[in-house]
């Protein structure tokens, strides 16, 4: 089987390169497993220096898949791949990069609030329709975005599901830099090789130090995917996914 996420490591990198580039880059639960794993692995590798996650040129990813969403919805329970990807992503000792061109969507979006190193191009945008789905924010947004970029903007991204441009995102905080397009994947990489030749040490502690109580994200990615569970159930929810499935193409 075709994994949809390429994993690499080269001079002390973690690539994870996400590419289903016939569903825009939306990620299954199988996706979802490749990435925990391969970040799991890398945390306690002492080869691996830094990751770099990045999607393909036009799109970073569309979110969770529409079609897995749906069926959870039937069967009455998320799969644990994305909360297990999340808690991974949030426990992490080591340092990430991202690499953002085109669409980023919900978990698109989510997920960079969890890098520390965000490169965009000028034409990425970044939004997180949970409320329009009928469903909530999770990944930890609803407790690291309101810190991040203030309860207003916060409200405008999670709740407003606004699209974000790069400037706005740069502003917001949780774009570290906006280039051109073709840009993105070479600015991205040198900045995780620039990481991965730092002492490691010093690395993985300063960062310890400045994400502070990683348990409380891990407990809020928790609590919001019980709400989003109990969301997905509700008649708003699945009218929403299934006016996805069925719009015209
Ligand atoms: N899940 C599953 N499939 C998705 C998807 C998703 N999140 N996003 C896009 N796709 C699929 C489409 O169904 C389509 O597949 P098809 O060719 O088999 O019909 C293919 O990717 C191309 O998408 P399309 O909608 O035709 O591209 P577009 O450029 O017109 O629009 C988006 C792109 C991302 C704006 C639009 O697809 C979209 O809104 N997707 C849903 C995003 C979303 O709500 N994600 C959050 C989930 S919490």
């Amino acid at each position: 089987m075709n994994d949809q996420v390429a994993v690499n490591t080269v001079d002390g990198v973690t690539t994870l390169r996400i590419e289903r580039p016939d569903k825009q880059n939306a990620l299954t639960s199988h996706m979802y497993d490749v990435m925990s794993d391969a970040l799991a692995f890398g945390d306690s590798s002492s080869r691996v220096r830094c990751f770099l996650i990045m999607g393909m040129p036009g799109v970073f990813t569309a979110g969770n898949d529409i079609e897995d969403l749906q069926s959870f919805a039937e069967n009455g329970a998320i799969g644990d791949s994305a909360v297990h990807f999340l808690k991974t992503l949030a426990m992490l000792e080591k340092p990430i990069v991202a690499a953002v061109d085109g669409l980023a969507v919900g978990i698109g979006t989510t997920l960079l609030l969890h890098c520390d190193y965000v490169v965009a191009s000028e034409w990425a945008t970044f939004s997180a329709p949970f409320v329009d789905l009928g469903l909530v924010p999770e990944a930890g947004s609803s407790l690291i975005a309101p810190r991040l970029m203030g309860h207003q903007r916060a409200f405008e991204l999670l709740v407003m599901g606004e699209q974000f441009d790069a400037k706005r995102a740069y502003q917001a905080g949780f774009v570290n830099k906006v280039v051109a397009a073709e840009d993105v994947e070479p600015i991205a990489m040198a900045a995780a090789q620039a990481i991965a030749a730092k002492p490691p040490e010093a690395v993985r502690s300063a960062l310890k130090l400045m994400r502070g109580d990683r348990l409380e994200v891990a407990q809020r990615i928790q609590k919001e995917a019980a709400t989003f569970t109990e969301l997905l159930r509700s008649p708003a929810a699945r009218d929403a996914l299934q006016e996805f499935i069925d719009r015209p193409r």
